[in-house]
């Protein structure tokens, strides 16, 4: 009797664990690849640009599907695709929603959504929907019985625009670009939108979700949506300020790491120094719950990508090896691994299927260097992140057996040498590291307690131990 109750019991976690979405902790495990499914793939094969970067220009979710090769040879293992509902017209981004109910027939049918994520899965792959709660779309215009659910402006907050984002209340009452910005204290809105975001995940069996705008909302409103997803979920808060942002992992799993994102602009865009990084992980420590879930990235859709200001490819690569290799849940925006480097939104967003997804490219051979390094040493089982050595020019730190370095000087800077004494329990005398980007011809070997490194032109290099 004993036997197959258990059994049953066995088979009924198993689907729990197959169906319910992913946890934080689980998250650890991946990269995600942050596609605007309007750029990313079309499915009619064209390969010509995009004529008008404010509209539409094609992409859609079987575009998607069609290059899954392309993302699992990048070595990612998750994407986050643009917001599913139906947009007033012109809202190629998907931030804009006209019809919560309906999918944006821009981007496909509902079996088109599902046979992509269905395809994700077989390759271990992760979905992430991106879901916008704070607000509905048609910007200005103050008829909303066209907008469903929410068709009457007793659910809207009254007109006014957020000008002060250091006043809070602006924030949460007021609009951002003139959208309609939703009352979530209202009863019909808050239980609409949780059994909408309830809904949408188990319908299309998403893995996680990333949230637009989460300051520009009350506090209250996030626990239960979070619950109501039932996954993993990460909060846009675009600020600089560390215990601001910091305040919101009190209502949601995780926030984009947008302090670390700007120190690392100014650290390797800019040059500033390196020790600016030792300063936020200290702020980090004092006031994030667990900054071990935070969404690491270096761009995004909404920032000018790092090569409009700064074309040294160096240099971006060892911005890149710190969000891929520090604690966290790095993302990766598209047309990184082809080196784009559009400005200001529309000019970040630009359409991929002009490169014909070569694989050619210096940088998508060195993330796939490094992400397949990631993922083989299984990093975020390895151990907290450790500072071994920290100057104006240069970063060492450790994960488990890992040793990173990073520098700011660039292609054209000066050789930097340093002797680290700060090293891992598990670096014995004799020990033999080994570069990943050069795992025969770069290796060094732990001497009386020290070891010594040299960074040439300004490289990235990442070390783990040769095992015989
Ligand atoms: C909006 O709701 C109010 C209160 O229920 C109602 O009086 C009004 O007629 C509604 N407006 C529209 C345009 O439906
Ligand atoms: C903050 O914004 C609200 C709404 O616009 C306004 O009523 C209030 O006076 C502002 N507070 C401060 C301190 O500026």
């Amino acid at each position: 009797m004993a036997a197959p109750s258990s059994l049953k019991g066995l088979l009924f976690l198993s689907l729990l664990a197959f169906c319910f979405g992913k946890t934080a902790n689980e998250w650890k495990s991946r990269v995600v690849y942050q596609i605007i499914t309007d750029r990313f793939g079309r499915d009619d094969g064209s390969a010509s640009g995009c004529g008008d970067m404010w509209h539409y220009c094609g992409g859609t979710w079987r575009g998607i599907m069609n290059h899954l090769d392309y993302i699992s040879a990048l070595g990612v293992n998750a994407i986050w695709i643009s917001p599913i509902p139906l947009n007033i017209e012109g809202a190629y981004h998907g931030y804009a929603a006209k019809d919560l109910a309906q999918l944006n027939p821009h981007f496909g049918s509902s079996d088109d959504l599902k046979n992509l994520i269905n395809a994700c899965h077989k390759k271990d792959i992760w979905v992430m929907a991106d879901v916008v709660a704070n607000h509905m779309g048609n910007p200005g215009n103050e008829d909303f019985s066209q907008l469903h659910p929410f068709n009457n402006e007793t659910y809207y907050h009254r007109r006014c625009q957020i000008n002060n984002y250091q006043n809070q209340t602006e924030v949460e009452f007021c609009r951002l670009a003139d959208l309609p910005d939703l009352d979530q204290d209202n009863t019909y809105v808050r239980s609409q939108l949780y059994q909408w975001v309830r809904s949408t995940v188990a319908t299309y069996g998403f893995d996680g979700i990333r949230i637009d705008t989460i300051p520009e909302v009350n506090k209250a409103f996030w626990p239960g949506f979070a619950q109501a997803a039932g996954v993993f979920q990460l909060g846009e808060v675009f600020d600089g300020r560390v215990d601001y942002v910091a305040g919101y992992q009190a209502v949601i799993d995780a926030t984009l790491s947008y302090p670390m994102y700007f120190t690392l602009r100014d650290v390797f865009q800019r040059q500033a120094s390196v020790r600016r990084i030792a300063d936020t992980l200290s702020a980090y420590d004092r006031y994030f719950k667990d900054q071990t879930v935070l969404g690491t990235f270096l761009d995004n859709h909404d920032n000018p990508r790092f090569l409009q200001g700064q074309s040294d490819y160096t240099l971006y690569q060892n911005g890149l090896a710190y969000v891929l290799m520090t604690e966290g849940v790095p993302l990766l925006y598209y047309g990184t691994e082809q080196g784009f480097s559009g400005g200001a939104d529309p000019g970040c967003r630009e359409p991929l299927w002009p490169t014909r997804y070569a694989q050619s490219n210096p940088l998508f051979k060195f993330l796939q260097t490094v992400l397949q390094f990631r993922t083989s040493v299984a990093l975020w089982n390895q151990g907290p992140q450790v500072e071994r050595y920290i100057d104006d020019n240069f970063l060492a730190f450790t994960r488990g057996d890992v040793l990173t370095l990073v520098t700011n000087v660039g292609s054209n800077g000066p050789t930097v040498q340093r002797t680290l004494t700060y090293l891992p329990a598990s670096y014995k005398d004799g020990t033999k590291l080994c570069n990943i980007f050069w795992p025969n011809d770069d290796c060094i070997t732990v001497t009386g307690g020290k070891l010594d490194v040299a960074l040439l032109r300004g490289e990235t290099k990442i070390f783990y131990p040769k095992r015989a």
